[in-house]
C-alpha cells in the first residue's frame, strides 16, 4: 500500500490490537489472541496496516504456504500442470478491515499487497496460485469481485492463478 497515512508492518508487540473490531468476532479474537503465537511459530506472517496519526490498526492479513489437491482445481488449469497430487500455493488465511475504515479501498489495498507479496515470493519458492479462506458469503463475494474462483473441495476456499497475479504487474512490497 502506498498511502502515506498508513504503514504496513509485520505484527509486533508495539501494535494496539485490543481495539481492533472488524465485525467478525473470530477474526478480532484471532488478531488479539492467536496471531502473535502463529508468528513466533512460523505458521503465518501477520501484516498489520497502521494509521500513523492514531496508531490504530486499520486492517490486517496473514500469509502462509499451503498445498492444493490437484482434484480441487479446474481442468482448464490442471491440463497445463505436472501430475502431482498436491500443488504449491500461497495462502491468505485471514484478511479484515476495522469497521471504522471500511469502504475506503483498504480491503482492496491489503489484498493487492498480499497478491504482490505472494507473486514476488513465488519467484523464489514455487507457488502456482494464491488461495484464500473466505469466512462467509460476503467475504466470498469480496474475493470473487477480484477474480478468485472456488476450489471444488471447499466452497469457502478460492484461488487465483499466479499467472493472473503476474499479469497485474504489481510493484514488490517493501
Ligand atoms: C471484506 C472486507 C475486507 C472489505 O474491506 P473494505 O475496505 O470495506 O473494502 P474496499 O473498500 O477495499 O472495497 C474494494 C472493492 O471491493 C468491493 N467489496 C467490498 N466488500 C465486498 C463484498 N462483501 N462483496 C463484494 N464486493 C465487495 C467494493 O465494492 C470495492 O469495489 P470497487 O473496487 O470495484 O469499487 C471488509 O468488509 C471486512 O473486513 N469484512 C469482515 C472480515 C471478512 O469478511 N474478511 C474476509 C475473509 S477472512
Amino acid at each position: 500500500m502506498r498511502d502515506p497515512r498508513f504503514a504496513l508492518e509485520p505484527l509486533g508487540k508495539q501494535h494496539h490490537r485490543a481495539a481492533f473490531s472488524c465485525g467478525v468476532a473470530a477474526l478480532d479474537r484471532y488478531l488479539q489472541e492467536q496471531a502473535g503465537q502463529e508468528m513466533r511459530r512460523h505458521v503465518a506472517v501477520v501484516y498489520v496496516l497502521v494509521e500513523l496519526s492514531t496508531a490504530a490498526i486499520a486492517g490486517f492479513y496473514t500469509l502462509s504456504a499451503t498445498g492444493i489437491d490437484v482434484g480441487a482445481l479446474p481442468e482448464d488449469f490442471t491440463r497445463r500442470l505436472p501430475r502431482y497430487p498436491r500443488l504449491p500455493a500461497a495462502l491468505i488465511g485471514r484478511l479484515a478491515v476495522d469497521r471504522g475504515f471500511r469502504g475506503q479501498g483498504i480491503g482492496k489495498g491489503l489484498l493487492l499487497d498480499a497478491l504482490a507479496r505472494s507473486y514476488h515470493l513465488s519467484r523464489r519458492i514455487g507457488a502456482l496460485a494464491v488461495v484464500v479462506d473466505a469466512k462467509d458469503d460476503a467475504a466470498r463475494r469480496f474475493y470473487e469481485h477480484f477474480g478468485f474462483r472456488r476450489l471444488a473441495d471447499d466452497a469457502n476456499r478460492l484461488f487465483l492463478e499466479m499467472a493472473t497475479v503476474a499479469g497485474l504487474d504489481l510493484p514488490e512490497p517493501s
